[in-house]
C-alpha cells in the first residue's frame, strides 16, 4: 500500500514494529500475524542478509501492509529498499546526503535525530517528521519535552529502549505521533514460529494509546 506522506504511518496503530529477520520463510507469516490485529506499518530492518527479499516477499503476499526499511545509512541502502518495493525508508541518523539518496530513489524517509541540530538539519530538507532514536538512552521523555519548546511543528517516532510499559507515557506527549519497538517480534518467538504470540502482542497494542 503506498502513502504520500510518512506522518500517515502514525495512522494505523500506536506502535512500529522494528523487525529484524533471520531466515526469509519467517517473513510473510511473520508480517501476516502482525497485519491480522491491525498492526499494519512495518520496519523490516536491513541488517541481515535476507532483509531486502523478506521485504520483497511481504510486498507480494501482505498486500495489507504497509512495508518500509530500516536501517537505511546509504544511498545504495536507499535504492535497493525502493527496489525492493518499501513504501517507506527509516534511518538512524540524518544526514543531507541520505536524505537526497532517499529523494532521488523515490523513498519516504523518516529520519533518526538525537539532538536540536539534528531535528534543524531534517528540517531544513523539508522533514517534520523524525525517528527519535535512540529514544531511552538519548534523554526519553524529558528530551521530548524540551524539543517541544523550539519545535512546535516537530512531530516524533521514539525509538530504542521503549516497552509496553513505557510506550503510554512517550503517546500520551503531543508531539508524539506513534512509537517504534521491536518488542512485537521478540527473536525467541520468531525463531520457534510462534506466531499466536506475535498476534496476541499487536492486540496488545490497540491499548496503548488508550491507557493514556
Ligand atoms: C533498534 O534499533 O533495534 C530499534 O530502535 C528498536 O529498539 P528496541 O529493541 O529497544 O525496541
Amino acid at each position: 500500500m503506498k502513502i504520500v506522506n510518512t506522518l500517515e504511518l502514525a495512522q494505523h496503530g500506536p506502535v512500529i514494529p522494528v523487525i529484524v529477520i533471520q531466515r526469509l520463510a519467517d517473513a510473510v507469516p511473520l508480517a501476516r500475524a502482525l497485519v491480522a490485529d491491525g498492526v499494519r506499518v512495518l520496519e523490516v530492518t536491513l541488517r541481515t542478509p535476507v532483509a531486502l527479499a523478506a521485504i520483497e516477499a511481504i510486498v507480494r503476499a501482505v498486500p495489507e501492509a504497509i512495508v518500509g526499511a530500516g536501517t537505511i545509512r546509504s544511498a545504495a541502502d536507499a535504492q535497493a529498499a525502493s527496489d525492493a518495493g518499501s513504501v517507506f525508508g527509516v534511518s538512524p541518523g540524518y544526514t543531507t546526503a541520505v536524505g537526497a539518496a532517499c529523494r532521488d530513489a523515490g523513498l519516504l524517509l523518516l529520519p533518526g535525530v538525537a539532538t536540536a541540530s539534528e531535528v534543524m538539519a531534517a528540517q531544513a530538507d523539508g522533514l517534520s517528521f523524525l525517528k527519535f532514536f535512540p529514544a531511552t538512552a538519548a534523554g526519553g521523555i524529558p528530551l521530548l519535552k524540551a524539543l517541544a519548546g523550539p519545535f512546535p511543528d516537530v512531530r516524533f517516532c521514539p525509538t530504542g529502549g521503549i516497552t509496553p510499559q513505557s510506550a503510554p507515557q512517550f503517546l500520551a506527549l503531543p508531539n508524539v505521533a506513534v512509537c517504534g519497538g521491536s518488542w512485537l517480534t521478540p527473536a525467541d518467538a520468531v525463531d520457534r514460529g510462534d506466531w499466536a504470540l506475535i498476534t496476541r502482542l499487536a492486540q496488545a497494542c490497540a491499548a496503548l494509546r488508550a491507557a493514556e
